[in-house]
């Protein structure tokens, strides 16, 4: 009796975690977590099919999983052992945090590591947008160029001196202040609510009431978390309040826009273009919409696509994960 005790605690501190990946991770990582854990890697299909998840998480102690894998209630209660959701986002709009939390699971997600990449992109789609570069390359691709250097040809606009609205000063939101202060734009934003004088006088930037902030902006920069107030709030109404002449630009979610609505804004000349690294449904294929429109720049969802910050990224999942699962909170947890 006492020997069937002690071999069973024996097993089961020598039993290794199970943990699922819901797609490759770097080998370094798949290294060092395949020394400690029982792991599986998926494979096929990305997203991972849901019925494939539900099946493969029911035995598992850690899942590492994407933006846009869905962890909702019905994967959550399909994992009976489950002790932790490490997201590879910073964004975990995709989990249910509540109804994890209430199964006392720990969530990891990877901030800061990728604030700078994301505020290079945004920069750089802002200046695309201004200055039509990849509309240019479409129109050489396409072998269009005929004449050069005409006065009116393929003129766009400067960035010195405009007014960028930034909605949602957070971390991103300042890192593309610091980027914006240096090319001379004059900075204005919008959050829930009013930042501390000090954040405004290092960021140099100005409080403003939404509406303001729509009515004065040349550029409209989104960097708001995904949530239940930002569904869709970027619509007709929202769009109808920005200047003709202004630029929209979206690295953060692609639900906080109404696509239907920016799709016809941009057909009516209602906004005089957008850049847009996010969408509703993703991948967008050849035949959405935008991909008709000039004066739209589009990127595949790259925000934090850096060689240096993916593998920054894919160090803290692991960590997190690691720490989750000898029971101490993940370096960043929600
Ligand atoms: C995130 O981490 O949430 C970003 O969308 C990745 O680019």
């Amino acid at each position: 009796m006492v020997l069937g005790c002690l071999h069973q605690l024996m097993v089961k501190m020598t039993r290794k975690n199970k943990i699922l990946l819901t797609r490759k991770l770097h080998d370094f990582a798949l290294k060092r977590l395949r020394k400690k854990y029982a792991i599986e890697v998926h494979s096929g299909k990305i997203p991972m099919p849901k019925n494939k998840l539900i099946d493969k998480i029911r035995d598992k102690d850690g899942l590492i999983c994407f933006p846009y894998d869905v962890i909702d209630k019905q994967v959550i209660d399909s994992a009976k052992k489950l002790r932790t959701i490490c997201t590879y986002s910073v964004g975990y709009d995709h989990i249910d945090i509540k109804y994890a939390k209430r199964k006392k699971i720990r969530i990891g997600y990877t901030p800061k590591v990728l604030t700078e990449a994301t505020a290079d992109l945004a920069f750089t789609l802002i200046l695309d947008l201004l200055r039509r570069v990849t509309e240019g390359d479409r129109i050489i691709r396409k072998g269009g160029w005929k004449e050069i250097y005409g006065v009116y040809d393929y003129v766009g606009n400067d960035l010195a001196g405009k007014t960028l609205g930034i909605l949602g000063l957070g971390r991103i939101g300042k890192a593309v202040s610091k980027r914006a202060n240096a090319f001379g734009v004059k900075i204005i934003y919008h959050n829930r609510k009013r930042l501390a004088r000090k954040i405004e006088i290092s960021t140099h930037s100005k409080y403003e009431s939404l509406n303001g902030l729509l009515r004065k902006s040349d550029v409209v920069s989104i960097h708001v978390p995904y949530t239940k107030q930002t569904h869709q709030l970027v619509d007709m109404n929202f769009l109808k309040k920005m200047k003709n002449t202004s630029f929209l630009v979206n690295t953060a979610r692609g639900n906080i826009i109404k696509e239907k609505d920016l799709v016809s804004a941009l057909r009516k000349k209602i906004i005089a273009g957008a850049a847009l690294d996010v969408f509703e449904n993703e991948p967008i294929g050849k035949n959405h919409p935008f991909t008709k429109m000039q004066n739209v720049v589009l990127a595949p969802h790259v925000g934090s696509s850096t060689i240096e910050t993916r593998k920054k990224m894919t160090e803290l999942t692991v960590k997190n994960l690691e720490l989750a699962l000898s029971d101490k909170k993940p370096i960043y947890t929600v």
